[in-house]
């Protein structure tokens, strides 16, 4: 897979340890499932690939993994293959039709879902040796606010919450930034608001959200975590249909009014985020 990594030629065990947040890791996260991590992830990848940057998706939900659904990919090496030690990190990388790459969990990794000191170390171990391949490594997590995911999230050096303006969507992406601000002391969150109805819904909601924060939620430092609305994206028939074709959005129907909010958000990354930490 040579094609895949510049320089190709690194292994797993050569990898530096990641114990600590790595610049442009990104993590994709959220409090309620099924709100668009997946979704958002794969198309932001492909809108980040054509504006010249090497980027990687992990599926770093291992548990309930659908990335390789969504993408229509069946690998035969997995993550699954990497934690056993049976592959080498680089055999697992495969490159998408969409200009990016992925590491994909597999369905073997079931038993990965609780955090033990193994998966840690496996996935600090994988991170470290993606990071200096890649100029963006996004983490497509689980919903909520179990071990794996807090894990996940604590490996990202910018964490991207994605909600939908529905009310239980809305209570769950504050219990997760209340968690990510208490455990990880988080100063900024920044929030993706999916599906949503009308333009300025978005960022209304994180105006609500950051004054909900601002109320109940102190930090360590004294100072309010600030939340960064990086865009809305709303709701949108083609979504669903390029997820029934397995196709990217971005490839299908990239000018569709969701394509266009994708293409802006990648924008958006790019001057706040990632040329700051490539
Ligand atoms: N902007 C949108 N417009 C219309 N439908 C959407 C939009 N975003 C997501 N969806 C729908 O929501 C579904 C779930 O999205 P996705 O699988 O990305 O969620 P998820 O957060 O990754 O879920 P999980 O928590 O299970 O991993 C998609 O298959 C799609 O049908
Ligand atoms: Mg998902």
């Amino acid at each position: 897979m040579s094609n895949v990594l510049t320089p190709p030629s690194y292994t797993l065990s050569q990898a530096p340890l990641a114990l600590k947040p790595h610049g442009k890791v990104l993590a994709v996260t959220s409090g309620k499932g099924g709100v668009g991590k997946t979704f958002v992830s794969a198309n932001l990848a492909c809108a980040l690939a054509r504006r010249g940057h090497r980027v990687l998706v992990m599926d770093a939900d291992f548990s309930l993994a659908n990335l390789d659904v969504v993408l229509n990919l069946s690998p035969k090496i997995t993550l699954h293959d990497v934690f056993t030690g049976k592959a080498k990190l680089e055999q697992a990388i495969i490159r998408t039709p969409g200009g990016f790459s992925v590491l994909l969990s597999g369905s073997g990794m079931v038993e990965y879902a609780r955090l033990t000191h193994e998966v840690r170390d496996n996935f600090a171990h994988i991170i470290g040796g993606l990071v200096p391949h890649y100029d963006v490594v996004l983490l497509d997590t689980g919903a909520g606010i179990s071990d794996v995911v807090l894990f996940a999230v604590s490996l990202a050096s910018e964490v991207l919450v994605v909600a939908t303006p529905e009310p239980t969507s809305l209570t769950d992406a504050y219990a997760t930034i209340k968690v990510l601000v208490g455990q990880q002391k988080r100063q900024t969150v920044r929030t993706i608001i999916n599906q949503t109805a009308r333009v300025g819904d978005g960022r209304a909601i994180t105006r609500q959200l950051q004054q909900v924060l601002d109320r109940f939620v102190v930090t360590e430092s004294g100072q309010a975590t600030r939340l960064v609305h990086m865009g809305d994206i709303p709701v949108d028939p083609s979504v669903r249909q390029a997820v029934m074709r397995r196709q990217l959005l971005m490839q299908m129907a990239p000018g569709c009014p969701a394509g266009l909010a994708i293409a802006q958000l990648a924008v958006k990354l790019e001057d706040t985020v990632i040329r700051l930490t490539v």
